[in-house]
């Protein structure tokens, strides 16, 4: 039997012959776009390449408006705000996502109320939100997380029936689909990231995008101080002489723009996006295809209305028992040891997650002892995340759904070989 690679043996690919594609992507036309930007002296502000990425992006998802800004969390940040969430609102997300969800919730003075996930694709349970809904509920935030997607149609029910706002979490889903609908423009607003490990990215960024015009006003309002969306011309750019256009303030807000060079990055990128989730899409139905046979593994379950899939990862679940006892984390290491690329955990549920503490910081949010007894994380149950967490989740980066159909045939013989060892760890 051939040695694992974690005890010293061959690997089943040696990533120094046979590298994983590379992540990001560029070439000569970011290059190009990065200096047209350079010598053009408009480096943010509405410029023109911000013009057309919004105007490029909204084409992309399906929807009237779309607003970018720094990154994937002051948007959320901004949809939160944009809906009138705040002080005495309640938010329901799910308990296993990027701890930015919730937090953008308390930086609203709002509440998060964390909800269990279904453990076959990790998204939000409609069950836990109808039982997790109270007086207070605002909204809804449903996470696409990684290669899957919540269930829109449930949640589009509940929020009819109790009047939420709900608010996609894009961030793993740029041009996923469901029912024929690209994620962003199913709820009231979507919030998309491009920060460097994303599908598209400009090592940061994000938007949000609306079929809503008074969303879109507010949303626009919101990321530029306050002001009134202006018409993007160039005697509004900002040309580093103070020369600010201003409409007479809207809202009270901060500066959350999005520069020149991340926009250039990101119009040449969304060029690529499409025919990269088709790739990424069709490899991860083949790897999907060959790791169901593997005993103890078990493909997410992909539902009949993602009619096209866009993955920010490639996850799996582990079963320990069909697997010798071998625990996760020693299967996790090993596979890394035998395709050159790291297979990590799920995040961490947001009630255990070392980076989701908000009782770290009581000038900012002991609001009332009311306030911070309700944002204590550690008052909610998640045995489904739990679960998931610490016992079977299995994340590989996209790249690896970048590469062939060859290169998805190792990590199917990498699982197995792990498999036919795991006695030996
Ligand atoms: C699910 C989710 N939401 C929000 C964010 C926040 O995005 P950003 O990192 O661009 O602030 C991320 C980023 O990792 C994420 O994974």
């Amino acid at each position: 039997m051939t040695k694992l690679a974690v005890l010293g043996g061959s690997p089943v690919r040696d990533t120094k012959v046979n590298p994983w594609p590379k992540w990001p992507v560029w070439d000569e036309k970011e290059e190009k776009a990065l200096l047209e930007v350079l010598n053009s002296g408009v480096w943010s502000y509405n410029g023109p390449k911000e013009t057309e990425f919004n105007k490029n992006f909204a084409e992309f998802c399906g929807v009237k408006y779309v607003v970018s800004a720094a990154n994937g969390t002051v948007t959320l940040q901004m949809a939160l705000e944009a809906c009138g969430i705040g002080v005495g609102d309640e938010v329901i997300l799910p308990g296993l996502t990027w701890q930015a969800t919730a937090a953008t919730i308390i930086d609203v003075n709002a509440t998060p109320v964390l909800v269990d996930v279904c453990e076959d694709t990790w998204c939000v349970d409609p069950k836990e939100i109808e039982k997790a809904i109270t007086p207070r509920t605002k909204a809804i935030i449903p996470v696409h997380l990684y290669g899957n997607f919540a269930n829109m149609d449930e949640i589009l029910r509940i929020a009819k029936k109790h009047n939420l706002w709900v608010i996609e979490d894009c961030a793993h889903k740029h041009g996923g689909e469901w029912n024929g609908k690209k994620a962003g423009s199913i709820g009231d607003i979507g919030s998309f990231s491009y920060q460097l490990s994303k599908i598209l990215t400009a090592g940061e960024g994000g938007s949000v995008t609306t079929n809503n015009f008074e969303l879109y006003e507010k949303l626009d309002a919101l990321r530029n101080c306050g002001r009134r969306p202006e018409p993007p011309t160039a005697a509004s750019a900002n040309k580093g002489e103070g020369q600010y256009f201003d409409a007479g303030n809207f809202c009270q807000s901060g500066n959350f723009r999005i520069t020149e060079f991340q926009a250039a990055i990101l119009v040449e990128g969304l060029k690529r996006l499409p025919e990269q989730n088709r790739v990424r899409d069709e490899n991860g139905i083949y790897l999907n295809s060959l790791i169901k046979s593997i005993p103890g593994i078990i493909p997410m379950r992909r539902d009949d209305r993602e009619t096209k899939e866009s993955y920010f990862n490639f996850s799996f679940r582990y079963n320990q028992a069909e697997f010798k006892g071998l625990p996760v984390a020693k299967f996790r290491a090993a596979l890394t040891a035998e395709i050159g690329i790291e297979v990590a955990a799920s995040y961490t549920p947001l009630n255990k997650c070392s980076l989701y503490m908000p009782h770290t910081k009581p000038a900012r949010h002991k609001l009332s002892e009311e306030y911070w007894a309700a944002i204590n994380p550690e008052r909610f149950e998640l045995p489904v995340c739990d679960k998931i967490h610490y016992e079977s989740s299995a994340c590989i980066h996209h790249k690896i759904l970048m590469g062939t159909k060859a290169d998805m045939d190792l990590v199917a013989a990498a699982i197995r070989k792990v498999y036919d060892n795991a006695e030996n760890l």
